[in-house]
């Protein structure tokens, strides 16, 4: 069986100063978890899940000194659709590589709403991704207005398809992250069972465009948290969670962690 994820998404929070904090925090409860500061024979592996951290690209570098050679892996918020060259303020996948960067966020419902991203280009994103060997979090969702009209399921799958179209041959990489738009910031979850009801429809989805759906993690995020995490991570399509606020708190974040495991 797999191992749950649990990614933090730390959105545009943080300084050297607290980031430096948190990751100490994780780090050093990992650490105690596989019985000392080396991290064990493992190199390091000590929570029952997988444990990610998407930081602002300014800080990837403090994090990456910070979690190298830890349970904890590394990750970015946004990647650029092209490789390289003349796109002041971007950064490219290659550069998330070679940052140390295992993951990275695509197309979270806020990139889509104040940046403009479509579909396509999220999945433009998602390819140069794959292609640096870096994992894309594909953020999928429906606003509060989707939801009440119904139409959830047909949002949800026309972003996925974007992105199966484009990145068909290794779909089996990507993660899925769902995140109902009403849902994240807001203190709003979906219920388990609404979650577990649109994974499967995302599972379906990714059955018809590979053998291997069944390795492919899908997310939960919105408003996930110690208190409701147990919940939402036992449906048998919630593979793991797409933590916001809760990630920024050492203890909320390691209890999620923990209820993952
Ligand atoms: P939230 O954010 O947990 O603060 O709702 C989740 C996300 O936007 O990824």
């Amino acid at each position: 069986m797999k191992k749950k994820l649990i990614a933090g998404n730390w959105k545009m929070n943080g300084n050297t100063a607290s980031n430096a904090a948190l990751l100490q925090a994780l780090v050093s409860a990992s650490a105690s978890l596989s019985g000392g500061a080396s991290g064990g024979a493992s190199g390091g592996a000590s929570w029952a899940c997988r444990a990610a951290v998407c930081v602002p690209a300014v800080y990837l570098a403090q994090a990456r000194a910070l979690v190298q050679g830890t349970a904890l892996e590394l990750g970015a918020q946004d990647v650029s659709a092209h490789a390289a060259g003349a796109y002041t303020g971007e950064v490219s996948a290659e550069m998330l590589q070679d940052l140390g960067c295992r993951l990275v966020i695509v197309g979270h419902s806020e990139r889509r709403q104040y940046h403009g991203e479509t579909d396509a280009l999220v999945a433009a994103k998602a390819q140069k991704a794959l292609a640096a060997g870096i994992t894309p979090i594909v953020c999928v969702g429906e606003t509060l207005a989707e939801h009440e009209a119904g139409a959830t399921e047909d949002v949800v799958k026309r972003q996925l398809a974007a992105v199966i179209h484009t990145n068909g041959h290794c779909i089996s990489e990507i993660v899925v992250a769902y995140e109902p738009v009403w849902a994240i910031g807001t203190g709003k979850t979906a219920s388990p069972e609404m979650a577990q009801q649109v994974h499967a429809v995302l599972r379906a989805q990714l059955r018809a465009a590979t053998p291997n759906a069944d390795r492919v993690h899908i997310l939960y995020g919105g408003s996930m948290n110690a208190a409701n995490a147990a919940q939402l991570l036992s449906q048998p399509d919630v593979d793991g969670g797409l933590v916001g606020g809760a990630s920024l708190k050492a203890p909320d974040f390691l209890s999620i962690i923990a209820a993952a495991g």
